[in-house]
């Protein structure tokens, strides 16, 4: 019945056999490896969708800023702390950001001033941990990285964004024509996640759209949409935004959009 096999076949059953303990190795750590995320992940997002911030997701653990309430009033503390020092901080970026924050469409830098505390401060770990700025077609945002990467510690991160917290806010002007009607019905879908007056939703994760220039909401979307952002396997919000740069047709539909966002920021 259990015939010796001769030795050439029993070599090439050997060599078969090992390939598949080896698939099988692979294949089981794999396995293991994302049960053991899925988890965490979901921990993470469990508290997320509590809490409103990703601070475990960038791997910065910030109880301060754990709750809407709590980053407002941790904003207002560091206010009172530290203006000197997140003033220090800031002169580095004015020179592209602008004094107070309102931006500069020749250096291609959006306004901050008007942003909420919690996504300036996700958005700059997001530049230091390389989720953001490191796409290769992403020119723009690695012009930024490396000026997050000033801010050496959270610390750092903290005075800089509750300095520009407490910059007075300006409506942008319009660079184009957008027909504000028109972007007023396909931002309906928008507003589910960034508020009806586009003033951002920290429950969603969604920042405030209002105050940032038209040229800039165009430009972002045309980067969710190609892919330059919201594609990094870490940039969890980046892909929650993505599918929703791709429901726009076109350009003109996204200057649509941004001309109603910005008559938003006009009526305040
Ligand atoms: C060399 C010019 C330059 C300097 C200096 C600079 N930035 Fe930027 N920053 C940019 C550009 C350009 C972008 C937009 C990148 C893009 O289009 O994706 C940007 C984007 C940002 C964003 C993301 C805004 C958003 O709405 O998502 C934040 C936050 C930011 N910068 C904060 C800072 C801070 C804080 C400093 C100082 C430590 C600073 N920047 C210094 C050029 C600069
Ligand atoms: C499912 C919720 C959701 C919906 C719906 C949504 N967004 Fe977003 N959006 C987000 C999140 C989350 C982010 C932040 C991503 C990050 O943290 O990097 C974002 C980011 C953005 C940004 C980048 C802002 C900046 O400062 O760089 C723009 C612009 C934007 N959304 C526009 C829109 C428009 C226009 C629509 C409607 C067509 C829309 N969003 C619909 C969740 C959403």
């Amino acid at each position: 019945m259990n015939q010796p096999k001769d030795p050439k076949t029993r070599a090439s059953d050997e060599s078969f056999c090992s390939l598949l303990v080896g698939f099988n190795f692979l294949f089981f750590t794999g396995l293991l490896a994302f049960m053991l995320i899925l988890p965490l992940k979901a921990v993470f997002s469990g508290s997320d969708a509590q809490h409103g911030t990703d601070a475990g997701h960038e791997g910065v653990a910030d109880a301060s800023h754990d709750t809407a309430a709590e980053v407002h009033a941790a904003a207002g503390a560091v206010e009172v702390i530290a203006p000197a020092a997140g003033k220090a901080a800031y002169m580095i970026c004015s020179t592209c950001h602008g004094a107070e924050g309102e931006g500069n469409v020749a250096l291609n830098a959006p306004a901050l001033a008007g942003q909420q505390d919690w996504y300036l401060k996700r958005q700059l770990i997001k530049y230091k941990d390389g989720v953001r700025g490191t796409h290769p077609d992403d020119i723009y945002g690695m012009q930024m990285r490396p000026m997050a990467m000033t801010l050496t510690d959270e610390a750092k991160i903290d005075e800089v964004v509750a300095y520009i917290a407490q910059l007075p806010v300006t409506a942008p002007l319009p660079t184009f024509d957008g027909d504000a009607a028109r972007g007023a019905a396909s931002y309906a879908l928008c507003a589910a996640c960034h508020g009806p007056d586009a003033e951002g939703n920290v429950l969603m994760n969604a920042p405030a759209l209002q105050n940032l220039q038209d040229w800039y909401i165009v430009r972002q979307l045309q980067n969710y949409k190609s892919g330059v952002r919201g594609t990094h396997p870490k940039d969890i919000y980046g892909m929650q935004m993505r599918p929703m740069a791709m429901i726009l047709a076109d350009e003109q539909a996204m200057k649509d959009i941004a001309a109603f966002i910005n008559s938003k920021a006009a009526a305040k």
